[in-house]
């Protein structure tokens, strides 16, 4: 005998599953890396092609292709830790040791 269980979301082919990992990984001074398989898309719901694997997002705001990094943190000296700051008006000191960032 069938018992009604929980409702589950229709599968969906086009969409990644949702037991697979994701990572989202804020690196030191640049974008924040994606890894795993997520689907980017626009505030008006249109799917952003993610070229690459890991996806690297702009977290500087100085890209050119927005919302990907292109490489121009470096360029504009983005400082951004990590992980957390401990004193968000002093973004390129280390929250871990106190210590400023190169
Ligand atoms: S984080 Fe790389 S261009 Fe903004």
């Amino acid at each position: 005998m069938n018992q009604p269980g929980p409702e589950r979301p229709a599968e969906r082919p086009d969409r990644p599953s949702p037991s697979a990992e994701v990572t989202i990984t804020p690196c030191e001074n640049g974008p924040l890396l994606v890894r795993g398989p997520v689907e980017l898309r626009s505030q008006a719901g249109e799917v952003i092609e993610a070229r690459r694997d890991p996806v690297a997002l702009c977290r500087c705001g100085r890209s050119a292709i927005k919302p990907f990094c292109d490489g121009t943190h470096k360029v504009a000296n983005f400082r951004a830790a990590s992980g957390p700051s401990r004193d968000p008006l002093r973004p390129d000191v280390d929250a871990a040791d106190e210590s400023p960032r190169r």
